[in-house]
């Protein structure tokens, strides 16, 4: 097998928590550097070969793909310089500061014939591929609503790039919102239309973004849905202990998942269903969703509320050796720029926008 030889742009938490060890977990790849203009950060990653130019490591022709985990205002430049030089391209979410941008990255690595990918790690946790598959075989019949949430506390990580429009384009909702719509629209299908608001709670005159996002919204498919995106929930944690909740109740049965269980999942199905005494229960995730198809990642090596993420670094890897761009591609990415542009819009205005 010819190795994949990879760069990294940007050595911080997304690469040294997630991107890293999940490529040393992938036989025959290469991480062959990285670049940061923290000199001192790249050096932290571990990879002896450090840049602080972005350029000297895209001209490199021992590089097949490039990893982009910058703040997320320099994603749409990094990738279409990335593209032009040919390198594949796995993209932080989310993909840009707004559609339009998101929208010329997926163009631009379409037209340069490279296989692109959208870092929505959540979707590789147990428990929402085994939701997903009870949603496609019908166990929960019709879906009729939707309850999602992403919570966690304040944390100090939160604080600098992130609390700027300039840098990261909202607040809470481009930062964890982009995950939870995501990984919502993977398992309950695509939003129609949404009404949403937002508030600023922290006295920070450094931020200009919102910490609170909430939007109902109607699901094409026809069922209802309450989202709320937080990052002022003391008690939610931050990092391995934040929480998501993303809860399904159809007209056969329900699901309901929480982050914090990534192996288990509470349901009620079949003939409980019709019974309204009969409590959620909770089941263990089958262990054929306890990873992805094809993924050499050891089940037991990781904490399950961590392990999973490593996942992501395997379908690129595996997507680039087949030569395809796979679920979650720069469309994905653009998708949910669309939710996210159209959720502003409709808390700015207070009122229903549809997704165009
Ligand atoms: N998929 C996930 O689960 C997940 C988790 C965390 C972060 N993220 C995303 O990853 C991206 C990075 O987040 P983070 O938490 O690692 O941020 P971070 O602040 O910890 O690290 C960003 C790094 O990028 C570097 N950088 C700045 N300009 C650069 C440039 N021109 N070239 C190369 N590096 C540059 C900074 O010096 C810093 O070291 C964001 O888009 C964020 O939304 C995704």
């Amino acid at each position: 097998m010819t190795p994949l030889r990879i760069g990294i742009l940007g050595a911080g938490g997304a690469t040294r928590g997630i991107h890293l060890p999940g490529f040393q977990l992938v036989p025959g790849v290469a991480v062959k550097a990285i670049c940061d203009p923290n000199l001192d950060a790249a050096k932290a990653a571990g990879i002896a070969d450090v840049t602080f130019s972005a350029g000297e490591l895209l001209s490199r022709s021992d590089i097949d793909a490039v990893v982009i985990a910058t703040p997320n205002d320099l994603h749409r430049d990094l990738l279409l310089r990335a593209v032009a030089a040919g390198k594949h391209v796995l993209c932080e979410k989310p993909l840009a500061l707004n559609f339009g941008d998101a929208h010329d990255m997926l163009i631009a690595a379409s037209k340069a014939g490279v296989v692109h990918m959208t870092a929505y790690t959540y979707r590789y946790t147990p428990a929402l591929q085994y939701m997903k598959h009870l949603v496609d075989t019908g166990a929960l019949g019709k879906i009729r609503s939707v309850r999602s949430a992403y919570l966690m506390a304040l944390s100090g990580h939160l604080l600098g790039w992130r609390s700027t429009k300039a840098r990261a384009g909202s607040g809470v909702l481009a930062d964890i919102g982009s995950h939870l719509i995501h990984i919502t629209e993977l398992v309950a299908g695509e939003i129609a239309s949404l009404c949403a608001m937002q508030r600023k709670f922290r006295d920070d005159p450094s931020s200009d973004v919102e910490d609170w996002f909430s939007f109902l919204a109607e699901m094409k498919s026809g069922a209802v849905a309450v989202f709320e995106i937080s990052r002022v929930c003391a008690g939610r944690g931050a990092g391995i202990t934040e929480d998501i909740f993303l809860e399904l109740y159809g007209d056969a049965g329900s699901a309901c998942f929480t982050l914090q269980d990534p192996w288990g999942l509470r349901v009620n199905l079949g003939q409980a269903a019709k019974d309204p005494s009969s409590p959620l229960e909770r089941v263990n995730v089958p262990d054929e969703f306890l990873k992805i198809p094809g993924s050499p990642r050891d089940i037991h090596a990781h904490d399950p509320r961590w392990g999973y993420r490593f996942d992501q670094a395997w379908q690129f890897v595996s997507s680039v050796r087949a030569g395809e761009s796979r679920a979650p591609s720069l469309a994905d990415g653009v998708r949910c720029q669309a939710v996210l542009d159209a959720a502003l819009i409709s808390a700015e205005s207070r009122s229903w926008v549809n997704i165009p």
